[in-house]
């Protein structure tokens, strides 16, 4: 099958764990594209990036990273943007330089153009070797949130109700009004998709998506249909 499923029973478990599957795919690859969520699942790992950053500092010196996703009319340099997430916990730390790092911005004026933007890149830098995700509490995966259909590239998304309620958005008063995320099968093209489980109220999806059912209701299904996807899940 191409979903391996492992289970954590603590936070600093998964995240070196999945360091670590980041760290031997960098080593075979130094120039790999690296695609990264933001948000609190994957912060440990960030962490665990950053020790072994400082320990080899050769070692991340030819990756390249794209941002999966951004939240919409929100300044950049607010805290709760992913573009400062990313600085702080990923590009900072590991010394991505502006060459190496591509995705969209959060202050762009016209948000689909920049959407046409960064599947341009995509196709000219793709695919992406390696692409971390988490889940949201209703099974979203970058900003692609539940809906009749799927939306296969970058696209500017509506966002669900529970989306505003993440931990990054929770306190604004003024919150983002939409969301600009790479798509479905941006994400399916990956070659490896390391998935990452964690945080409260996701117990319904973490089973409707170990479930193995594939159903646009639950838009992380969709990674059954993937031949490489690590699952790794706290709980
Ligand atoms: C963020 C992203 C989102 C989050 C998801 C889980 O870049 O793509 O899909 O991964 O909302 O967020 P956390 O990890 O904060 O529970």
């Amino acid at each position: 099958m191409g979903m391996k499923i492992q289970y954590f029973s603590d936070y600093e478990g998964m995240s070196t764990k999945a360091a670590q599957l980041i760290i031997d795919a960098v080593k075979a690859k130094p120039e790999l594209l690296f695609c990264a969520a933001t948000g609190g699942s994957p912060t440990g790992m960030y962490k665990a990036l950053k020790e072994a950053a400082q320990s080899d500092e050769s070692l991340f010196e030819k990756m390249k990273v794209i941002k999966l996703d951004e939240w919409g009319d929100v300044d950049s340099k607010h805290p709760v943007s992913c573009e400062y997430y990313l600085q702080e916990h990923l590009v900072n730390p590991l010394k991505i330089t502006p060459d190496r790092y591509m995705g969209f911005s959060a202050d762009a004026e016209n948000p689909k153009e920049e959407c046409v933007r960064v599947s341009c890149v995509l196709q000219e830098k793709g695919p992406i070797d390696i692409c971390i995700l988490g889940i949201g509490t209703n099974g979203h995966i970058g900003f692609n949130e539940p809906n009749l259909q799927m939306t296969d590239h970058c696209h500017v998304a509506k966002l669900a109700p529970s989306t505003l309620l993440n931990g990054m958005v929770i306190n604004m008063t003024k919150k983002p009004t939409y969301g600009l995320t790479l798509g479905v099968q941006d994400i399916l093209s990956a070659k490896h998709i390391i998935m990452l489980v964690a945080g409260s109220g996701k117990e319904e999806a973490t089973k409707h998506l170990v479930s193995g059912k594939i159903t646009n209701d639950w838009p992380a299904t969709h990674l059954w249909s993937h031949p490489n996807v690590d699952c790794l899940i706290l709980g």
